[in-house]
């Protein structure tokens, strides 16, 4: 897959979460809970394929000032983002500060996003041939296995300490999510003794 429809694809995917969020009344408060946890997860995982792969491909192909000044200024965006996200991460949507910290996440990845896809996305399109394009989507689609699933806005963000350091978080990411899936599931129901019968 090429690689700018994959990543516009992942946008599309959280700009959908973002909508059902808003959409939801003050008293939803599992809803909110599940939803939040499944943008923490696209979005981490969006960010590190890009952190991973996308940004240091476009920088090493297209030398060009412009498009380094972009990327860069998309790593900070970038680094805003998993700080909120990580404080998201494991609140409950009853903390007072719960909706106020999605409605700034949504500001700041509607911000970020619109700038990719207008200004980005449009310039690595011309640099960058077709069969690059498809290379570096093959890569993205693949590292979406395996990408950590949590944000770590203190871990290196760009390449060679953020493959390094990213292996390892996703590992410890994915243990975790298999973990609370676990304590998720319901536990058989035991079977209530009958009233007088002896142990
Ligand atoms: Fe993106
Ligand atoms: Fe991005």
């Amino acid at each position: 897959m090429n690689a700018i429809t994959l990543l516009k694809n992942d946008h599309k995917t959280v700009e959908d979460l973002f909508k059902r969020f808003e959409k939801l009344g003050p008293r939803a408060v599992k809803s909110k809970q599940d939803v939040v946890e499944r943008i923490i997860r696209e979005l981490s995982i969006h960010a590190a394929i890009e952190e991973m792969i996308f940004y240091p491909a476009i920088r090493q192909a297209v030398e060009d000032g412009e498009i380094e000044d972009m990327v860069l200024e998309s790593l900070e965006e970038h680094h805003i983002v998993k700080w909120v996200l990580s404080e998201l991460d494991g609140m409950s949507p009853e903390n007072e500060r719960f909706d106020a910290k999605v409605t700034v996440l949504t500001e700041n990845v509607r911000h970020h996003v619109e700038e990719e896809e207008h200004d980005l996305f449009p310039q690595v399109s011309k640099r960058l041939g077709r069969p690059r394009l498809d290379e570096l989507g093959e890569a993205m689609a693949r590292l979406k296995k395996t990408a950590p699933t949590h944000p770590h806005p203190r871990s290196p963000d760009e390449p060679p300490g953020n493959l390094v350091a990213g292996a390892g978080a996703a590992l410890v990411d994915r243990a975790r999510d298999a973990g609370r899936k676990l304590v998720q599931q319901k536990a058989p129901k035991m079977s209530r003794p009958k009233a007088g019968s002896r142990p």
